[in-house]
């Protein structure tokens, strides 16, 4: 099966396993997120799925699911309350003990504060994400606001992290996000505690937030290359 097919058949499996009539639930960003954006959408037209209020965690989910009709709300609405049942996205990378990397879309903040409010939170992912540890194959986004810039560099230096920042596609300089901040990507020269790290990195002044989710115990699917899925947690 090709990448993309992957991403469809892990993702169905999450929205048709795991949301459920009258749920709130939360839609995660990126190539894997939008098939569960389009599997609620998919339920929501045929009746399968009824009552559901969702939560989005990107500018590019949130026009998506406008698009779909999946009726949305703010994290802060009275319906919502800064909780949803289950939340769906997918990572960057995924380690033997379930830590992630996530935020290559850029959209690390909102899927945190959203993942961590979430009474599940389901990663769907392909095969290719799993890795044995983390920190040093897929640069680990790091969302600073602008102003803390040098503030921010100096620190992750003293910490021997190396690290660019990141520039847009289809924009002259920097990427900016949701919330008007830049991102850092980051490398370290060793594989990292990942709860260490995501708390480390968040004491620095002028962090956002970074795309370690060690805090949270995630289920994640993975789609194996013949099509088969796994479960772990
Ligand atoms: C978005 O900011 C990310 O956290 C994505 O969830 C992550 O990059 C995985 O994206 P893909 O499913 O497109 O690989």
């Amino acid at each position: 099966m090709t990448k993309d097919e992957l991403k469809k058949i892990v993702a169905y499996e999450a929205v048709d396993k795991f949301v459920k009539s009258g749920q709130k639930i939360g839609l995660g960003t990126g190539s894997t997120a939008i098939w569960a954006i389009r599997r609620v959408a998919e339920h929501l037209k045929s009746g399968k799925l009824k009552n559901i209020l969702a939560v989005t965690t990107s500018l590019e989910t949130e026009i998506e699911a406008e698009r779909l009709g999946i009726p949305l709300r703010s994290l802060n609405s009275n319906d919502i309350n800064g909780h949803v049942d289950v939340a769906i996205d997918g990572a960057d990378e995924v380690s033997s003990c379930l830590s992630l990397v996530k935020g290559g879309g850029a959209a690390l903040f909102m899927e945190k504060l959203v993942a961590y409010n979430a009474d599940k939170f389901v990663v769907v992912v392909d095969e290719s994400k799993l890795v044995p540890s983390i920190g040093t194959g897929f640069p680990v986004p790091v969302e600073v606001v602008p102003v803390a810039r040098a503030v921010v560099a100096r620190r992750l230096k003293s910490m021997r992290a190396d690290f660019t920042i990141r520039v847009g596609t289809g924009k002259c300089g920097p990427v900016i996000t949701d919330n008007g901040n830049i991102i850092f990507d980051v490398l370290f020269k060793t594989p990292v505690d990942g709860p260490d790290m995501e708390r480390l990195i968040n004491s620095i002044p002028g962090v956002y937030e970074n795309g370690f989710f060690s805090l949270v115990r995630p289920i994640v699917l993975v789609a194996k290359s013949d099509g088969a899925i796994e479960h772990l947690s």
